[in-house]
């Protein structure tokens, strides 16, 4: 089931159509006319004219739910592809998005966007927000607010300076990992093991992201779950589940209706947002009770608190946002890409052969083999991929 995935895979995108370029096309409507800049030709068109099902939402979200569609909604936006183009428009509920398909649209959008891109709302995660009172993180954040935290970020989570510091961490969770699906395949004692891997992919990113985040783990690589880090994992399926409905029928009708929907995602978020809090408490346990010379590295969330340059209710913000977003895009991704090597063994060869080769020539040296490998991957994927190879 793709949860977070599923639905960060409609960020929606108004390309080759050219205008007021937005991520998040929710009041897309407002923007009169865009450019069409195919190849063929450079006539300006109303953005009314995008082909799609956008002009009754109500019928659209009675066909969705008929169809399936939080289940199939990858197979209903093939479908819409086929029968548009590879960009179409649509209403479905109150979502409105624009969709597109080609990587060199992406890639038009996202040189198009400028300084402050535009982000798309998902209403479920800032109603929590508003509700609790709690501020957003990057993820939900827009404009000037959200590029200085982002600028912060940068530096602490996606600079390559940081990998030297993440991954000895993920080597860590990755070797568990591997050494779990070894246990289960000797405990059936028929050389082989047969599960729902995405359980399985999903506790292994959970567990990758948390050690970089807070710089603990959570212990989910053994048989038996502490519950309190079973609670966490339901709480963050919770708001994945509880997220998708709440796309396409607004929040503040179901939150006003009293909804069950509404109710459990609150109870979700809570529990994540108390995990953080736990998370936050211990560090700053352990900076008064560590010799401050430790050379140890602490985790994103250690090392914000000690940069001081955020607030900390900013802070508590987008590492919850970096955790949420962190387990579903690993896990699915490495569900396919195993699922795919599978199919494909002469691939597999190749790629266990780059792997030996990159380790017999960095001598074990992590770091140095991740620069050596040719095929680029997330490094939380790689490194497992890599651990699988050998
Ligand atoms: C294969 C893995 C991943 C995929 C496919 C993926 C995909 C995406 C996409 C499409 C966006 C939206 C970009 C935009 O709106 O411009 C995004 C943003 C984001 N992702 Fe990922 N992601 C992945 C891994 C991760 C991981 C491992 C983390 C956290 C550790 C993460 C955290 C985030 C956050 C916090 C944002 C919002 C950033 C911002 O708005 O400034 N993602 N991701």
């Amino acid at each position: 089931m793709a949860r977070w995935s599923l639905w960060r895979s409609r960020v929606t995108v108004s390309l080759p159509w050219r205008g007021e370029l937005t991520t998040g096309v929710r009041g897309g409507s407002s923007m009169p006319v865009v450019r069409q800049v195919d190849s063929h030709s450079s006539t300006v068109r109303p953005f009314n004219e995008i082909p799609g099902l956008w002009k009754n939402g109500v019928a659209n979200l009675y066909n969705f739910w008929k169809l399936d569609g939080f289940k199939n909604l990858h197979r209903i936006m093939l479908q819409n592809f086929n029968t548009f183009g590879p960009i179409y428009r649509e209403k479905v509920g109150y979502y409105e998005s624009v969709n597109i398909i080609n990587p060199e649209d992406a890639a038009i959008l996202f040189q198009a966007e400028g300084h402050h891109p535009k982000r798309l709302k998902v209403e479920a995660w800032t109603s929590y927000r508003d509700f609790r009172n709690l501020k957003y993180g990057v993820l939900l954040k827009n404009g000037e607010d959200w590029r200085s935290n982002r600028v912060i970020l940068n530096k602490e989570v996606i600079s390559p300076k940081m990998l030297e510091n993440f991954v000895p961490l993920l080597d860590e969770v990755g070797q568990d990992f591997v050494a779990r699906v070894h246990k289960k395949i000797k405990r059936t004692g028929q050389n082989k093991w047969t599960t729902d891997l995405s359980q399985e992919l999903f506790k292994y990113a959970l567990e990758s992201v948390s050690s970089v985040l807070y710089g603990e783990r959570l212990g989910l690589m053994l048989d038996y779950i502490d519950p309190e880090a079973q609670h966490f994992i339901d709480c963050i399926t919770m708001v994945f589940k509880t997220t998708s409905p709440m796309l396409y029928i607004p929040p503040a009708l179901l939150r006003r209706i009293g909804a069950k929907v509404w109710r459990d995602h609150v109870q979700a978020w809570d529990g994540i947002f108390t995990q953080a809090d736990r998370c936050i408490h211990n560090i700053y346990r352990q900076l008064r009770q560590e010799d401050s010379t430790s050379k140890k590295y602490p985790g994103v969330l250690a090392s914000l608190l000690m940069l001081d340059k955020l607030s900390i209710e900013d802070i508590k913000a987008s590492i919850t946002e970096l955790m949420a977003g962190g387990v579903d895009t690993t896990s699915i991704t490495l569900l396919w890409t195993l699922y795919e090597l599978a199919r494909h063994p002469s691939l597999q060869e190749e790629l266990r052969a780059e792997v030996t080769a990159a380790r017999a020539e960095s001598q074990g040296d992590l770091l140095d083999m991740l620069k050596r490998i040719p095929l680029r991957f997330n490094d939380t994927l790689f490194i497992l991929l890599s651990e699988f190879a050998l």
